[in-house]
C-alpha cells in the first residue's frame, strides 16, 4: 500500500488550478480533465472578479450580494468569503499576477469592484496558474477522461469511475478524498454563455452518491449574449461593456429598460433578461441591440480588447451596436458544501460552480464566482494538506462497451436544450414544468433501455448523467411555488 497521500480533483477549470497551487507538494495530485482547461467557463469569465474596494467597502458588498440573493444567501458564508476576499489581491500578487488599475461595475455592485485584465480576465488568470500547476511534479493531468461515477466505501468517498472515449476504457482510481471541480450546467440550454463541456454531469453524479444539493431551480440568465443565428456563438459581452454606457435598445432603438428599472441597462441581470425576453417574444425577434455609440472606439480597444476584436470582425464598430440575446449563464445552487468545500459526504469536496457554498442564493452577484471559487478552493486544499493518508491506492482498468450511440445521443441533446430553454427557462410556469418533466422522464426511460447492465457505453453514461442533472433542475424548479431570484414563474408574479 502506497503511504503517500493521492487526492483526486475532476475539472479543468481555475477552481483544479487554484486547489492544486495550494496543495502540498508531498501529496500526490490525480486531476482528471475532460479538456483542456481552455474549454472551461472560468477561462471564458470576462468580467473578473468582485473584491470589496476598502475595509469600508466590505460590508456594502456583503449587502449588495445579499439583497441579489433575495433572502436565499447563507449569511455566515458571505461574510465568509467576502471577508476573505481582499487578502486575494497580495496572495495573487506574490505569485506574480497582477490586475489593472481601473476598477470594472456589473448590475447589482453599488460601485466599482470588479478587479479584471482587460476584458478576459479568466483566462489570464487561468492560464497564468497553469504555467505554475504544469511545472508541480505532485501533479498529473490524466486527459481527457471523463468523470463518471464516485465509488463510496463504508460511506466514504474513496475514488472515481472515469471513462476515455478514444478507447472505450474505463479505470476505477482510487485516492485518499474526491475533489469535484466538473463545472456549471449551462450547455443543458439551447442558448448558452458556457463552454461546450459544461454540461453539468458532476451534479447528477453528487447527487446519485447521496450528496445533499439545492438550489438547482436557480440558472441565471444573462442578459447578453452575442447573437448570430447560424454561428453557434456563445461569445458573452460582458456586462461591464453596459457599466462603462452601453444601452439596450428594442428594434425602434428605445431604450429598453428606460421605464422598468431605475439603475437602466444596469438592472439586476433577472430583470433585464426577462424584459428582453418578453420584448423579444412580443416582438417576434430573435436579438435586441447593445448600443454603444456613447463609448469611443478607443476606449472599447483599450478597456474591452477581445470585444472589440469581436466588433471589427463582424462589422459592428461602424453601427456601434451589437445584436444580443439573453443565454443561460451561471448555475447558483448545487452540491451544498461549507466555505471549506467539504460537502454533506465524507471524502468529497466541492468546488466552483458545481458548489453551492450559500453564497449567491437565489441569484448571484456578478463576478462574485471567481471571489467564491479563489477563496474556498484555497481553503479545501489547505484543509486536505492536514489529511492522514486513508485508502489503499489503486488503478483498475476494464474495457467498456463500444457501441457508437452517437446519432441517437446528438439528436436527443438538441431536444434536451430546446426542452430546457422553452419549459425551465427565463420564465417559467406549472403547466411548461409539468410538460418538460414528462419529457425528460421519457428520454430517461429511452435512455435506460439503451444501457445495458453488465457494460458501460461512456457516452451513453454521459448522457444520462445530463438527463439527470436536467431533472435536478426541473423537479427543483417544479417545487418552487413563487418566483424568487432568477427562478421566475408567470404564475406566481413576484411579490
Ligand atoms: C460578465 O462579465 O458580465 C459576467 C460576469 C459574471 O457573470 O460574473
Amino acid at each position: 500500500m502506497s503511504k503517500r497521500r493521492r487526492i483526486i480533483c475532476a475539472g479543468n477549470g481555475l477552481a483544479t488550478l487554484n486547489f492544486a497551487i495550494h496543495l502540498r507538494t508531498d501529496v500526490e495530485l490525480l486531476i482528471i480533465a475532460a479538456d483542456d482547461f481552455s474549454i472551461s467557463n472560468s477561462f471564458m469569465a470576462k468580467g473578473g472578479i468582485a473584491i470589496p474596494v476598502s475595509e469600508t467597502d466590505i460590508e456594502q458588498h456583503i449587502r449588495d450580494t445579499i439583497v441579489t440573493g433575495d433572502g436565499l444567501c447563507n449569511v455566515e458564508a458571505v461574510k465568509d468569503i467576502i471577508g476573505a476576499g481582499r487578502q486575494l489581491i497580495p496572495d495573487l500578487e506574490q505569485v506574480g499576477f497582477v490586475f489593472d488599475d481601473s476598477m470594472g461595475r456589473e448590475g447589482g455592485h453599488s460601485t466599482s469592484r470588479i478587479r479584471h485584465v482587460g476584458d478576459e480576465t479568466g483566462r489570464y488568470l487561468t492560464q497564468h496558474l497553469q504555467k505554475k500547476v504544469m511545472k508541480m511534479p505532485n501533479v498529473h493531468i490524466l486527459s481527457p477522461l471523463q468523470l463518471l461515477d464516485l465509488k463510496f466505501e463504508n460511506n466514504v468517498c474513496t475514488g472515481v469511475l472515469v471513462g476515455d472515449k478514444r478507447n472505450d476504457v474505463l479505470q476505477w482510481i482510487s485516492g485518499d478524498a474526491v475533489v469535484l471541480a466538473t463545472g456549471g450546467c449551462g450547455n443543458l440550454y439551447r442558448n448558452n454563455t458556457n463552454g461546450i463541456l459544461t454540461n453539468g454531469e458532476g451534479f447528477a453524479i453528487a447527487n446519485r452518491a447521496g450528496a445533499k444539493l439545492s438550489g438547482m431551480e436557480f440558472m441565471q440568465f444573462h442578459p447578453t449574449m452575442l447573437y448570430q443565428k447560424h454561428s453557434g456563438t456563445n461569445a458573452l459581452i460582458t456586462e461591464a461593456f453596459r457599466g462603462a454606457g452601453a444601452v439596450l435598445r428594442n428594434h425602434e432603438m428605445k431604450d429598453l429598460m428606460h421605464d422598468i428599472h431605475p439603475s437602466g441597462s444596469l438592472a439586476p441581470r433577472d430583470i433585464v433578461s426577462r424584459s428582453m425576453y418578453n420584448e423579444m417574444k412580443a416582438t417576434g425577434v430573435e436579438s435586441l441591440w447593445l448600443d454603444f455609440s456613447s463609448i469611443s472606439k478607443e476606449r472599447v480597444e483599450k478597456e474591452f480588447p477581445s470585444l472589440y476584436q469581436i466588433c471589427k470582425q463582424n462589422g459592428y464598430l461602424a453601427s456601434s451596436r451589437i445584436p444580443v440575446t439573453p443565454a443561460a449563464h451561471y448555475m447558483c445552487g448545487g452540491v451544498i458544501t461549507n466555505t471549506l468545500g467539504e460537502t454533506s459526504m465524507e471524502g468529497l469536496y466541492a468546488i466552483g460552480e458545481i458548489a453551492n457554498t450559500g453564497l449567491h442564493g437565489a441569484n448571484r452577484l456578478a463576478s462574485n464566482s471567481l471571489l467564491e471559487l479563489m477563496v474556498v478552493s484555497e481553503r479545501a486544499a489547505k484543509q486536505i494538506n492536514n489529511m492522514p493518508e486513508k485508502n489503499e491506492k489503486t488503478i483498475i482498468p476494464f474495457k467498456g462497451d463500444s457501441r457508437d450511440l452517437n446519432s441517437v445521443i446528438d439528436k436527443m441533446t438538441e431536444h434536451l436544450k430546446s426542452l430546457m430553454w422553452a419549459n425551465f427557462g427565463i420564465i417559467r410556469n406549472e403547466a411548461e414544468m409539468n410538460r418538460g418533466i414528462t419529457e425528460l422522464n421519457t428520454m430517461q426511460d429511452e435512455l435506460n433501455v439503451l444501457h445495458k447492465k453488465e457494460s458501460i457505453n461512456i457516452a451513453l453514461n454521459q448522457m444520462i448523467n445530463r438527463v439527470q442533472t436536467a431533472l435536478l433542475i426541473a423537479q427543483s424548479a417544479i417545487h418552487r411555488k413563487e418566483s424568487k431570484g432568477c427562478h421566475y414563474r408567470d404564475d406566481m408574479p413576484l411579490k
